[in-house]
């Protein structure tokens, strides 16, 4: 089969290639991006360059960086016409903006350039392979979206899309399956050197599933099978699957939309799903054994994984939820950030995450304490900020006498804050941001079931300007949430009814 040309890399003709939509695009993201001053952004978390940014696309290790993709609508802080933002970065939390990478310009992506993925390609070019959208209007007047995915190489700043996109249209769907639910494939080299995808789906009936194709190359796919099907148990569509190796597991991570709530694991409407189980690498079969949630707070969606170089797994979500979008700051021209970058792990056939360990570099002004007794309430001279990390461990005062409940509240002053509440009886944690600040009559807090014996707990809480993520007993469960609370309010405070003892160590965070 006949690759692309890439003779376009040599200086010269990459102007020729950039389309006057992309060109655009660029333009006012440079100029636009200057109004946004440093402080108005999170301070360690990547946010849109300009406009509007969701889910995480092409995270991959190329040419020696970190490369991060994005969907991207950076004429508006609001959803439109998808384009691929992009960033790179050498840390995971110090990302240079860099050229957008997409954009809607051709007949079969014409309506936007959804989700997708990258890998580098053995010829040192980067491969992005993403979801084509393109309208059709019905005889009736309805109109339907057809995906389709394609393929765009490039060298880390310009792309060019493949000659013979799409690769894969409704030819090679499974029979009765929805070409209009057909996106966000993300691709995958095996040992042999052979490519996999994993792309998300809609049967005739059933929910959501998750297809495999297989390529020898990148660039001429096939149907292999069915991968996983939803069976009507999480949710309807299945968007942004992942699909990997983890400590002798397969992992498949996806976000179910219309989800219904399952006691304190799933909660109603776009929610995260991980299924591990075992992977027979042979003939690509996956059997299920867990499911779990991926994120247990309020705004967390899409992740996606990379692998890095020294061989650790890292997840990064768009921290946001599709219902949770009226929530904004009116006053910036930017919508959308990522959550912090997350190491993966499996224990006891349990998903566990921990800030990636790039983030203690940022740490700085070390305030612990020891065996601090609340009863009531409480403030501790150091412990505040907007930009922390900060970890808690607490306990009954005396083993034989149980506390009732245990709360932390942050982005605090005499008007606003948002808490993290313990109940040990039900070990429910509880985060609330009802009184952060929000307007809007939205989900503001969320409940979750988390593993404590005698009142014992762990908490990491990380906060930046305008979210906090919070990891329990090393990463077992993490909960995500943004706040738009004014930065003024800077206090954390401590609260509790019945004895407990804390010891607690907190940093300041600033990039560097
Ligand atoms: C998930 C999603 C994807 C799609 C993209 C469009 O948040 O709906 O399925 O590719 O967003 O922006």
């Amino acid at each position: 089969m006949g690759e692309p040309d890439s003779s376009w890399l040599k200086e010269g003709r990459k102007a020729d290639m950039i389309s006057q939509t992309l060109r655009e695009a660029r333009k006012y993201e440079e100029v636009f991006e200057k109004m946004i001053g440093e402080e108005e952004r999170p301070g360690f978390h990547l946010s849109a360059r300009t406009g509007w940014m969701n889910d995480p696309n092409g995270f991959s290790f190329y040419k020696g960086k970190y490369h991060l993709f994005y969907q991207y609508h950076p004429f508006d802080s609001h959803w439109g016409p998808m384009h691929w933002g992009h960033a790179a970065s050498s840390d995971l939390l110090n990302w240079e903006y860099l050229p957008a990478a997409l954009a809607p310009d051709e007949v079969y992506d014409r309506n936007g350039c959804f989700s997708g993925s990258a890998i580098p390609l053995p010829d040192g070019r980067h491969l992005l392979m993403y979801t084509g959208v393109a309208r059709e209007r019905l005889g009736n007047g309805a109109v339907n979206d057809i995906q389709t995915q394609c393929i765009a190489v490039g060298d880390g700043i310009d792309y060019e899309k493949y000659g013979k996109n799409p690769v894969l249209d409704e030819k090679d769907l499974p029979q009765g399956s929805s070409r209009c639910d057909f996106r966000d494939p993300k691709i995958w080299q095996k040992e042999d050197g052979s490519y996999r995808c994993v792309v998300g789906n809609r049967p005739g009936e059933g929910g959501g599933q998750i297809l495999l194709f297989a390529s020898p190359d990148g660039f001429q796919w096939h149907l292999e099978k069915v991968l996983v099907s939803n069976n009507n148990r999480f949710g309807t569509m299945w968007e942004c699957p992942d699909f990997f190796l983890l400590d002798g597991k397969g992992v498949l991570l996806t976000s179910p939309t219309d989800m219904l709530p399952v006691g304190f694991e799933y909660h109603n409407g776009n929610g995260t799903l991980c299924l591990i189980g075992d992977f027979d690498q042979e003939t690509d079969s996956f059997t299920e054994q867990n499911h779990q949630a991926i994120d247990y707070g309020i705004d967390f969606y899409a992740p996606q994984t990379v692998l890095t170089p020294d061989g650790r797994r890292v997840m990064i979500g768009w921290m946001q939820n599709w219902d949770t979008c009226n929530m904004r700051d009116q006053k910036v021209a930017w919508f959308g950030q990522m959550s912090l970058p997350r190491e993966l792990s499996i224990k006891d056939g349990r998903l566990i995450q921990k800030p990636v360990r790039e983030l203690e570099k940022l740490r700085q002004g070390e305030v612990a304490y020891r065996d601090v007794s609340i009863d009531g309430t409480a403030s501790l001279e150091g412990i505040q900020g907007r930009m922390v990390d900060m970890e808690l461990e607490i306990r009954p005062e005396r083993e034989e006498e149980a506390y009732h409940k245990f709360a932390v509240r942050f982005a605090q002053n005499g008007q606003y804050y948002t808490s993290l509440s313990f109940h040990p009886r039900d070990s429910i944690l509880k985060i609330d941001r009802k009184f952060s600040g929000s307007r809007r009559a939205i989900i503001h807090q969320r409940r979750s079931l988390v593993n404590s014996k005698n009142g014992k707990l762990k908490l990491r809480i990380i906060l930046d300007r305008f979210s906090v993520e919070v990891f329990v007993n090393d990463g077992e469960q993490a909960l995500s949430a943004i706040l738009y609370t004014d930065q003024a309010a800077d206090g954390i405070s401590f609260l509790s009814d019945g004895a407990v003892k804390m010891d607690i160590v907190k940093y300041g965070l600033l990039r560097g």
